[in-house]
């Protein structure tokens, strides 16, 4: 084998960043295939969800609590098969189909490529039905939601009265789904276009233009017992509706701890995301098929996010792979 060869085999066609902006800072290219440290996996990916994370960390707004190594190559959601184990790493096998969360201490080499080494505690086999995108759509968003609905005390259990915030967007929609399949009444914030699908999914939608408490407040009289908030800018509000001893989760806005509530960042965890996947297999959540976008159409998915507006997720499609940029 050539030398060009041999190189050419430890590369893999990905986007990638070399410095913070905009989804316009987003190249096409060679990259290293990651090393796979002991206890880690390489996965062969087939689908990236998009999510804000990824956008937030390109313009380097979380640059102050994570670092970015350059070339940087974006991603935190992803689906596919196991290519590699490394060294006593029993969990999985080269073959299997996985969903994970890749979330690492360094921002570097992330899921909008064609390989992706990931620690195994961050993967559970992937939901059953639906097409690889609908799965790496899930892990990011159906993890948030259900540790901030668990942590706001709406997780499966009595029937509670829940106001979920942007509840039409990625985490919010898995928020409704899985609270309404725990038996909960759902109250759910979106602009009016989308409040008949939020009615759909069982939830009593909410307009957040002007002066949404009052027409939560409309709604149930008697306050919520829980508010779970993916938006922001909405936790003083939220708490005056509140019934005493209630559960506040913000998985956007800091103030929320000084409000007496709980700032959610996801970590990485297994155990976790197989509960997610357990709620798609076991019929209570519908996973539903997401904007999909060729990895080529990255920077469009992410501007698609940046917008603020999705109904659901978006993801890309990996496998079909990508030209470099000449
Ligand atoms: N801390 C963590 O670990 C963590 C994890 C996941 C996500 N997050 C954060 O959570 C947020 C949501 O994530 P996502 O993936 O669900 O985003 P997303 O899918 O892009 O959310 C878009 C949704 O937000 C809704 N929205 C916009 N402004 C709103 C407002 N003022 N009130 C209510 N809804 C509003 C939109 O509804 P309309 O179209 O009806 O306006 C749209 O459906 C992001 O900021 C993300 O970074 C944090």
């Amino acid at each position: 084998m050539g030398a060009a060869n041999a190189k050419r085999m430890n590369h893999m066609n990905a986007a990638y960043y070399t410095g913070f902006g905009g989804p316009e800072v987003l190249r096409f290219g060679e990259q290293p295939v990651p090393k796979v440290p002991p206890g880690w996996v390489l996965v062969r990916v087939m689908a990236a969800g998009v999510n804000p994370v990824d956008w937030k960390l390109m313009d380097g707004s979380l640059d102050a609590i994570l670092d970015t190594v350059f070339p940087a190559v974006p991603g935190w959601d992803v689906a596919g098969v196991i290519e590699r184990v490394g060294l006593d790493t029993p969990e999985f096998s080269p073959g299997d189909e996985v969903v994970g969360y890749a979330r690492k201490e360094v921002v570097r080499g992330g899921t909008f490529a064609e390989y992706v080494a990931l620690p195994a505690e961050s993967l559970a086999p992937r939901p059953r039905e639906g097409s690889w995108e609908a799965a790496a759509a899930l892990p990011l968003a159906g993890m948030t939601a259900l540790r901030a609905l668990e942590r706001a005390g709406a997780g499966a259990g009595e029937p509670r009265t829940v106001l979920v915030h942007a509840a039409a967007g990625g985490v919010g929609q898995f928020a409704v789904k899985a609270a309404t399949a725990f038996g909960h009444r759902v109250i759910g914030t979106a602009s009016p276009a989308n409040h008949g699908f939020l009615a759909e999914l069982g939830a009593e939608p909410v307009d957040y233009h002007g002066d949404w408490p009052a027409r939560v407040r409309e709604l149930a009289p008697e306050g919520v017992d829980a508010v779970v908030d993916f938006v922001g800018g909405v936790v003083r509000d939220s708490r005056a509706l509140l019934r005493e001893g209630g559960g506040l989760v913000s998985s956007v806005d800091p103030v929320v701890v000084k409000r007496g509530g709980t700032l959610s960042w996801l970590r990485a965890d297994g155990a976790l995301l197989a509960r997610v996947v357990e709620l798609v297999d076991s019929g209570a959540v519908a996973l539903d098929e997401p904007a999909v976008y060729p990895l080529a159409g990255a920077a469009a998915a992410l501007e698609a996010s940046r917008a603020g507006h999705a109904r659901g997720k978006l993801a890309l499609r990996v496998a079909e792979g990508v030209t470099p940029d000449p």
